[in-house]
């Protein structure tokens, strides 16, 4: 995608920051410091991964481009190890995931690429992983773990037809068969999500224009006249026939913070950003301190097949998060960013109604908490947000996963901070 907008973005490969390369692979580093107390009993790896350009681009660079790099923290009986900076996941730079024993590198351009961690911290890539050769599409970088059933639940987009396909994965690591989904035309579908019984898909308005690059005109096009869509498609399909369709107000949507049921109505809690034209992506590309997106309740009532909206939140919250035990069931907290000059962590209930009167995030109203991330600690220029998790490997193995998300819990607000 050779464009000059996106080539100015190449500032981000000379730095400083924290989007310029890192050409060293470090080995395992023990005996770390700690300011403050380690909770008891948090054990588990924190792995991120990004792009980090190990090979010269070929065209445009973007600042989400190059090659994924990981690094993480072990905390194992109170200590933390800084772990092996690991190159050679392809383009799987955006998030990581844990399912059926595999750590995966993902990015919705590509498949997976399973990691290993050993016994001294050193990371390594396995290689791609194509599900025993089911898998021939790209995989989202943000699949779906339904905890209470083991399962994965992920989809791939596309430029040539089918444009979406969707897949199940059971909790054995099997990939069911493919879901091809109808859309008009290609479109960047960041994100999606599941409750019990349901899975939603989102066709919004920014849609790949391959033949655009013999113009050298932008391959994402925004079409400011189509509404958003929302496919609401029972989680066991295998086809899309039972696919029910809602619209909402034109917008866009990278990252959804989780979804259930609610009588008739299926609730999806979102980041939903009020994008007008093409530039606005553009300038959001070259720029990605320059957020606008809100958090939202939308709803979708499968027997009237009306939808609605509501706004929870100011701008620009985005990278929601929630327990990942409640992915796909109703859930009271979503952790999030709030992305400007200065990044904070942002804790909403959605028990309680917002105040969408004031001019900044300040607790109250839906509000329960916020925090300032200090990353100028690590000599960033800017501070900037991802798609990292803490990863376990067991579900519910601390005291502070278990009270996460139990309000009645004796000690809930000590662990819920
Ligand atoms: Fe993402």
């Amino acid at each position: 995608m050779h464009d000059s907008k996106q080539t100015s973005c190449s500032q981000y490969l000379t730095g400083p920051g924290i989007f310029a390369p890192v050409h060293e692979e470090t080995p395992p580093h023990p005996n770390l410091p700690v300011n403050g107390y380690l909770p008891e009993g948090l054990n588990g790896e924190f792995l991120m991964v990004g792009p980090n350009p190990k090979f010269m681009h070929v065209a445009g660079y973007h600042w989400y481009d190059g090659d994924g790099m990981v690094h993480g923290l072990r905390i194992k009986d109170g200590k933390p190890l800084l772990l092996d900076v690991s190159f050679g996941s392809g383009t799987c730079n955006t998030s990581l995931t844990y399912h059926h024993g595999k750590l995966l590198a993902l990015g919705e351009m590509d498949k997976p690429y399973v990691l290993r961690i050993l016994e001294d911290g050193d990371l390594q890539t396995v290689g791609m992983f194509d599900y025993d050769k089911q898998l021939e599409h790209s995989f989202t970088a943000h699949p779906k773990i339904d905890s209470f059933t083991g399962e994965m639940f992920t989809f791939g987009y596309a430029l040539t037809p089918p444009y979406c396909t969707y897949r199940v994965i059971s909790k054995d690591g099997y990939m069911l068969n493919p879901v091809p989904i109808t859309l008009s035309e290609p479109t960047m579908m960041h994100d999606f999500a599941i409750t019990e019984n349901f899975t939603i898909f989102m066709d919004l308005p920014l849609n790949f224009r391959p033949t655009n690059l013999v113009t050298r005109e932008k391959i994402l096009a925004f079409d400011a006249i189509k509404k958003a869509r929302f496919g609401v498609l029972p989680r066991y399909s295998t086809s899309e026939i039972h696919m029910r369709w809602f619209e909402l107000p034109n917008c866009f949507i990278f990252h959804n913070a989780n979804a259930w049921e609610d009588g008739d109505e299926v609730v999806l809690i979102t980041c939903r950003l009020e994008i007008t034209d093409s530039m606005s992506i553009v300038n959001w590309i070259a720029n990605p301190f320059d957020f606008t997106s809100e958090l939202y309740e939308m709803r979708f009532n499968m027997k009237n097949g009306l939808a609605s909206q509501k706004k929870l939140s100011l701008p620009s919250v985005d990278f929601p998060r929630v327990n990942n035990n409640y992915i796909g069931r109703r859930q009271r907290f979503v952790y999030a960013t709030i992305v400007g000059k200065r990044t904070w962590i942002i804790k909403f209930d959605l028990h309680a109604e917002p105040l969408l009167g004031r001019k900044k995030f300040e607790v109250g109203g839906n509000i329960k908490e916020h925090r300032l991330i200090q990353l100028q600690l690590l000599n960033y220029p800017k501070e900037f947000p991802s798609d990292s998790i803490l990863s376990s490997r067991q579900r519910s193995n601390s005291k502070l996963k278990q009270s996460f998300e139990q309000p009645n819990a004796p000690d809930a607000d000590k662990y819920q901070s």
